[in-house]
C-alpha cells in the first residue's frame, strides 16, 4: 500500500482519492416494487455507471466497489447465476467504454471460483485497460476482508520462510505490500447504501482510518445527487489520525 494511515499521516484532500462503496439494497429494492430480486440487481448496473461518471467529474482517482462477497455464495443458486450473467454481460458491454474513457479496471478477490469464461473476461479486461490511468475502477468479486489478510500471509510465508522462525521481524508493509489491492492508496471514504450500518466482510484491514458513510437509499436509487451529498459530508469530517482537533487547527 503506497501509504499506511498507521506508521505516517496522510495528507487530508476536500474530495477523496479513494472512494469504496457496498452496493447494497437491491433485492429490497426489487421487493418493494413486487419485482424479482434479480430486477434490482439488473437495475444496479445503471447505479455503478452513474456513480463512476460522477466520481470521474470530481477527481476521485480509485472508486472500488463490492459487487460479491465470499459469502454471497450462501444465496439461492439462481440469485448466484444471474448474478454471474449479469457480470459476465456487463464486462463484455461495457469493456470497450472504460477503455475510451481511460478507466483502468482491476477485479480483486478469488477468481478461481468463476467458471472460466468470466475469468477470461476478466483477465482480457484488465489486460485491455492497463494502461489507462485516470480513474482506477476495482471491483471486488468473490472478495473477502478475512481471505485477503489470509491469502497476504500466505504469500509472506511462502516468499520469506525464514519469518515464521524470526515473527518479530515481521511489519505492517510486509503483509500490507501483499494484500490484493497493494497498489492503491488506503479508501479515504466507504460508502454502504441500503440501510445497513455494517462492513459485511469487505475490506477490513484497508479501512483502519476511512470515513464511514452510511445511507437508507437503496443502490439502484442512489444518483448523481446522493454521491455529492457523500461528498460534501466528507469534506466536512475532521481526519485526525489519533491527533487532537487543536494539534490539527495549529498545523494548518
Ligand atoms: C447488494 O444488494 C447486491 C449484492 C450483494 C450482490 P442485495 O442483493 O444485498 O440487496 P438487499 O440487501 O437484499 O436488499
Ligand atoms: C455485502 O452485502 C456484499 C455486497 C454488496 C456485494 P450483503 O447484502 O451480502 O451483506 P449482509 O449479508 O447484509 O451483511
Ligand atoms: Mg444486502
Amino acid at each position: 500500500m503506497s501509504v499506511s494511515s498507521t506508521q505516517v499521516i496522510p495528507e487530508s484532500t476536500d474530495v477523496p482519492r479513494h472512494v469504496v462503496i457496498i452496493m447494497d439494497g437491491n433485492g429490497r429494492w426489487a421487493t418493494r416494487r413486487f419485482l424479482p430480486r434479480t430486477a434490482g440487481h439488473v437495475r444496479g448496473v445503471q447505479a455503478v455507471r452513474r456513480v463512476l461518471e460522477g466520481c470521474g467529474r470530481k477527481g476521485v482517482k480509485y472508486l472500488t466497489l463490492f459487487a460479491f462477497s465470499s459469502e454471497n455464495w450462501r444465496r439461492p443458486q439462481e440469485e448466484v447465476s444471474l448474478l454471474m450473467r449479469l457480470f459476465v454481460q456487463t464486462l463484455e458491454k461495457e469493456v470497450g467504454k472504460l477503455d475510451e474513457q481511460g478507466v483502468r479496471l482491476r477485479v480483486v478477490g478469488d477468481l478461481s471460483a468463476f467458471e472460466p469464461k468470466l475469468q477470461g473476461l476478466i483477465k482480457a479486461a484488465e489486460q485491455r485497460t492497463c494502461a489507462n490511468d485516470r480513474l482506477h475502477l476495482t471491483i471486488a468479486a468473490n472478495y473477502g476482508g478475512r481471505w485477503d489478510i489470509l491469502q497476504a500471509t500466505r504469500h509472506l510465508l511462502r516468499d520469506r520462510p525464514d519469518l515464521a522462525q524470526n515473527p518479530d521481524a515481521i511489519t505492517e508493509s510486509m503483509l500490507s505490500d501483499r494484500l490484493s489491492m497493494a497498489w492503491a492508496p488506503e479508501p479515504d471514504l466507504f460508502i454502504r447504501t441500503g440501510g445497513e450500518q455494517r462492513v459485511s466482510n469487505f475490506l477490513i484491514w484497508q479501512l483502519a482510518y476511512t470515513e464511514m458513510y452510511f445511507t437508507p437509499t437503496f443502490w439502484p436509487d442512489f444518483d448523481a445527487a446522493s454521491l455529492e451529498a457523500a461528498f460534501t459530508w466528507y469534506a466536512s469530517r475532521e481526519r485526525r489520525f489519533g491527533r487532537t482537533s487543536e494539534q490539527l487547527e495549529k498545523s494548518n
